[in-house]
């Protein structure tokens, strides 16, 4: 196991009813703007109860950050902050208002003269508003961790940040919020979640027992859940897990002391920003391709998934490797999301554009040795076909 250091300062008010807890989690003369997307939280009830928890605060509202949140939209947000002497940010909604609040948490207080380069990573990040969510989608994790994800539109760039100052100060998880998602947003989330633990397990053995083991409890706990979130809209319990689960995929803690491969998220990006893919679409193509290419590199945990998640215990190591990749791709597929890129009418004329939008943003010694060059990415991409 390697040396780590782990500081998470989320605090987590998990289970129904719990969108209270805002009443004392949020200052009661704070400034506060309300961030949300596209308007599900009015359909769905969320929008009334945090309005109820926050009754008689001074609350502005900004509206419409929407899947892949935009630079250019959230801008509109950073001025209504400064106008307004804002102090204290709310997000409510899923990944894409939490991850555009962080960095409109950043942006508002930052001192260089492009916030962009917040995206870039040319300056590190020192400051940020205080800000809370209330999570309506479990997938991303970004309601426990300090990463975000934002696109450019103007330069079709979709690139990540993270920094101390942004993780959220707290965030409701109320499993009930999450009854009103349609299948295509349940499958993602399913499958977003699961590639968060592929991408901080799959490497090579690392010695490191139990985040081994925590993680294959994760991906036990998708597979057993997520089909039945499916069936089962309103089944509290398989909502409670499986927000839970995702939460636990991506907030530090199985990825602490191990070695990570970010190989699939890295040219999933690329694909949602030239094509606008949904975020886990994109790894649901590309996680199946990555585990073939990188088949000898990552044999070793390929073949322990298989026997401790699948069940897969005998055949060559060839043949058990073949077996767990196949279980991958059919249990994505089982939860609605196609996983090559014909499916998404795709084809090969893409992989030169995507192999661009590695090289500009210097994805080129990706994976945890640094094996997967621009000539793998290419690999990678045919086998999506
Ligand atoms: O905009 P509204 O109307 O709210 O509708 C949203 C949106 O259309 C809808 N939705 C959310 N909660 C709902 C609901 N519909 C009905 N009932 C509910 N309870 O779902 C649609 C998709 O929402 P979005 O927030 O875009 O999805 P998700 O949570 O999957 O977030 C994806 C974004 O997160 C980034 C991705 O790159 C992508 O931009 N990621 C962030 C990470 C992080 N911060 O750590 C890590 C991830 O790897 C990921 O990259
Ligand atoms: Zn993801």
């Amino acid at each position: 196991m390697n040396n780590f250091r782990l500081h998470n300062p989320t605090r987590i008010h998990f289970g129904k009813g719990q969108i209270e807890a805002l009443t004392n989690e949020v200052p009661a003369d704070a400034k506060i703007l309300m961030t949300y997307g596209g308007g599900s939280i009015k359909k769905n009830g969320v929008y009334d109860q945090v309005l109820r928890a926050l009754k008689g605060r001074n609350v502005l509202e900004f509206s419409g950050i929407e899947p892949n949140p935009t630079y250019e939209t959230l801008m509109k947000a950073v001025e209504q902050v400064k106008t307004h002497k804002i102090d204290f940010l709310l997000a409510v909604g899923g990944g894409s208002v939490l991850d555009g609040t962080k960095f409109i948490a950043a942006a508002a207080l930052w001192e260089g003269s492009d916030p962009w380069t917040i995206l870039t990573g040319d300056a590190p990040v020192k400051k940020a508003l205080p800000f809370g969510a209330v999570l309506t989608l479990p997938a991303t994790g970004s309601e426990m961790n300090s990463g975000a994800v934002i696109t450019k539109k103007a330069t079709g760039d979709k690139l990540a940040f993270g920094s101390l100052v942004t993780f959220p100060l707290f965030s409701v998880l109320d499993p009930t919020t999450t009854f009103s998602l349609p299948p295509r947003q349940i499958g993602n989330g399913v499958v977003d979640a699961f590639v968060h633990i592929m991408e901080q397990y799959l490497t090579y053995p690392a010695q490191a027992a139990v985040q081994d083991r925590f993680s294959e409890g994760l991906l036990l706990t998708l597979i057993e859940e997520g089909p039945k979130t499916l069936a089962n809209p309103n089944d509290y319990d398989s909502r409670a897990n499986m927000m839970w689960a995702a939460t636990m995929a991506l907030n530090g803690l199985i990825g602490a002391g191990v070695p990570q491969d970010w190989t699939t998220h890295m040219i999933g990006h690329e694909l949602t920003a030239l094509y606008g893919l949904d975020h886990a679409q994109t790894l649901a193509i590309v996680l199946p391709s990555v585990m073939h290419i990188l088949r000898k590199q990552k044999g070793a945990k390929i073949i322990q998934y298989g026997s401790r998640v699948w069940g897969i215990n005998s055949g060559s190591e060839s043949e058990r490797i073949d077996q767990a990749i196949a279980k991958t791709r059919h249990f994505f597929e089982s939860m609605q999301v196609p996983t090559t890129l014909k499916a998404y009418k795709i084809d090969s004329s893409a992989i030169p554009k995507i192999l661009e939008g590695l090289k500009r943003h210097e994805m080129t010694a990706m994976g945890e040795t640094g094996a997967v060059t621009l000539e793998v990415s290419a690999k990678i991409l045919e086998a999506c076909l």
